[in-house]
């Protein structure tokens, strides 16, 4: 009878919550897709050369986003936004990388912030990397 009442209200506050759109107050999580990810490097390093596309980027599985904004040349920069730690897309096309949690802009040439939340809380930590064979590792 105890456990029938306790499911019964757990099924009113979910209705609750979906008909005043609270889904995230509520419990659930509508965080937002994570950005696209590089395969793993075969030798250890955080990404194959050829998996990062030239004027883009990719997140590495242990979030670091490497670029290759000139063909040959490799930047990274610690994918975690430092407002609330989500982490950031590949940049467009235009060099802007996007924070999908509360859009958030930062210039992919220096990883500083353009506008959003994260003003004022200092931009994307760079990491130092170097091609090592076919994969981008750290320096
Ligand atoms: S976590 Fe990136 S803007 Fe909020």
């Amino acid at each position: 009878m105890q456990q029938e009442e306790l499911g019964r209200r757990a099924l009113l506050i979910s209705a609750g919550c979906a008909a005043l759109g609270l889904l995230g107050a509520c419990g659930s999580d509508p965080a937002p897709s994570p950005p696209a990810q590089a395969g793993p490097a075969p030798n250890g390093g955080l990404v194959r050369t050829a998996d990062v596309p030239v004027g883009g980027g990719v997140v590495s599985a242990d979030g670091v986003l490497v670029l290759q904004l000139k063909a040959g040349e490799f930047t990274a920069f610690d994918a975690t936004c430092p407002h609330q730690n989500f982490r950031v897309q590949p940049p467009d096309s235009s060099g802007t990388i996007t924070c999908m949690g509360h859009m958030s802009h930062f210039r992919a040439a220096d990883g500083t912030v353009i506008d959003g939340p994260a003003l004022g809380l200092g931009g994307l930590r760079q990491v130092a990397v170097k091609v090592s064979g076919a994969e981008v590792v750290r320096a």
